[in-house]
């Protein structure tokens, strides 16, 4: 049996373990408040996990930010859940919504490509809209691979790159924000996360460089969902 510290490297000194600003004190404030609204996509996503994890199984939601996803999960049945973030403030807030649901989550702090797990911990693994973050994409899928038990399945959900402006205007309609927040979102979405987003092809590239080889991708309206099977 591996210990979760001797079996992996630590992350190489002065890395940056995202990509733009850290999603830290007021912004993940911020975040967690507006993404509220959002909370029946969290359900939809909650439902995808359950619909493939069996009861009892353990959960990754990779990047959880504020926990909506593994709270909805929590309630849907008896799971074995555990968050990994790297901002401590999430950590915290997602605890905290979790005691206040009258859910156990297992939150925790750390990089998702260091992931502080041993081999084989895992029988799903889930991660919406954090992928495009990672500076290193190649290297989480291969830690997703690693703590994953043999034959679990990982589903990665987050923006397509060639989502048009006015289906990201749809979509922001939807939410019924405030205007402030509305725009901001937009705004947010058009100049920062397109962006940073990823392509179909370049999602495949990666799966096929990763320990996993390969991946299936459906897209919807503004998303990818990326399936991957150890
Ligand atoms: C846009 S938020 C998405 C949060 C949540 N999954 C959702 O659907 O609302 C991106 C998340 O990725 C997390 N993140 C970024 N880089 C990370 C890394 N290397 N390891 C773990 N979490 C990371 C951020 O802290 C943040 O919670």
């Amino acid at each position: 049996m591996q210990t979760e510290t001797e079996d992996q490297p630590a992350p190489p000194q002065k890395r940056k373990a995202y990509k733009g600003i850290a999603m830290e004190g007021f912004i993940a404030k911020w975040y967690a408040k507006t993404t509220r609204n959002s909370i029946d996509e969290y359900r939809a996503w909650a439902k995808i996990a359950s619909d493939h994890a069996s009861r009892g199984s353990s959960i990754l939601e990779v990047a959880p930010g504020p926990g909506y996803l593994s709270i909805e999960l929590a309630k849907l049945g008896n799971y074995e859940i555990t968050g990994l973030d790297i901002s401590k403030t999430f950590v915290k807030i997602a605890s905290e919504k979790a005691l206040a649901a009258g859910v156990h989550v297992n939150f925790r702090q750390g990089d998702a490509a260091y992931m502080p797990f041993p081999d084989g911990s895992f029988d799903f693994a889930i991660c919406t809209s954090a992928f495009k973050n990672f500076p290193e994409p190649v290297r989480v899928l291969d830690e997703i691979f690693r703590v994953l038990k043999s034959s679990g399945n990982a589903v990665i959900i987050d923006l397509r790159k060639d989502a048009s402006k006015a289906e990201i205007d749809q979509y922001v309609e939807r939410l019924k924000l405030n205007p402030i927040n509305a725009f901001m979102t937009k705004f947010i979405f058009k100049h920062t996360l397109l962006k940073s987003a990823h392509t179909k092809s370049e999602i495949q590239e990666f799966a096929a460089k990763s320990r996993f080889g390969s991946c299936n991708i459906q897209s919807d309206d503004l998303a990818l969902e990326i399936w991957l099977r150890k």
